[in-house]
């Protein structure tokens, strides 16, 4: 297994605001050693730790990402939607979040989304900070829904993990996995079935389900051989 069994799924986003350093700073006081987190391009081309499309959901702000800057995201209080506690919490570009993950000694999921940005937009300055800050590779796994993002990361920096996002798993999995030489394939736990786990594992691909909340979902998925989940609640499994 590269990943480890319980990975903080956004950092730890039952105890903290998604993807902020502070969920990243408590994964790591709870003994989480992986965590997932999402990387997207704002509309100066900045690439931040962010989920949504808009920071409606998750700031005190409005908009899409692709019509704010990092100046203007870097304004937003992006805690207080969760809880008071949290409302000196920021925005993080992705170097903040790669640094601060790796000062906590954590290993790392960077999912990217691309939405509507440019391939190159997106990917070209992760490869970038990546090469400039991160350690050990073997900590690290890139994923993404998007195939022409793990391709161009594969023929980009042939070195680099690479997991393959899907909700349902298609037919021609093995064709797209093995074009990206994937390491893992990321799936969503309420589609996924026992034969597809077998072929996988049968095949040398690691299998992380995502997002599961309740042990009692998965308890199948471990008999079948999973490696690891996604999940917003690492206390309780
Ligand atoms: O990477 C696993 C999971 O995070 C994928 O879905 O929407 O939570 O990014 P989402
Ligand atoms: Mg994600």
């Amino acid at each position: 297994m590269i990943a480890s069994k319980i990975i903080g799924h956004r950092g730890f986003s039952s105890l903290a605001p998604e993807n902020t350093l502070a969920a990243m700073s408590i994964a790591a006081k709870k003994g989480v050693e992986w965590v997932e987190i999402d990387a997207l391009a704002c509309g100066d081309g900045s690439i931040v730790m962010w989920h949504d499309e808009t920071v409606d959901r998750c700031s005190d702000g409005t908009g899409t990402m692709s019509d704010h800057t990092i100046d203007s995201l870097k304004q937003l209080d992006c805690g207080s939607w969760f809880s008071p506690e949290f409302n000196t919490q920021r925005i993080s570009t992705i170097e903040e979040a790669i640094l601060s993950i790796q000062s906590l000694g954590l290993g790392l999921n960077l999912e990217l989304k691309r939405y509507d940005s440019n391939l190159k937009t997106l990917v070209d300055p992760v490869l970038k900070l990546l090469q400039k800050h991160w350690l050990d590779f073997d900590k690290l796994i890139i994923s993404s829904f998007d195939q022409a993002t793990l391709t161009y990361c594969h023929q980009q920096a042939p070195y680099l993990q690479l997991g393959q996002l899907y909700g349902k798993i298609p037919d021609n999995w093995l064709a797209q996995m093995q074009a990206i030489n994937a390491v893992s394939c990321h799936c969503n736990h309420l589609h996924l079935q026992q034969s597809q786990v077998t072929d996988l594992k049968q095949a040398g691909y690691d299998v992380y389900c995502y997002t599961v909340n309740e042990p009692q979902l998965v308890e199948n998925h471990w008999k079948w051989g999973i490696d690891g989940i996604f999940t917003d609640y690492p206390q309780r499994f």
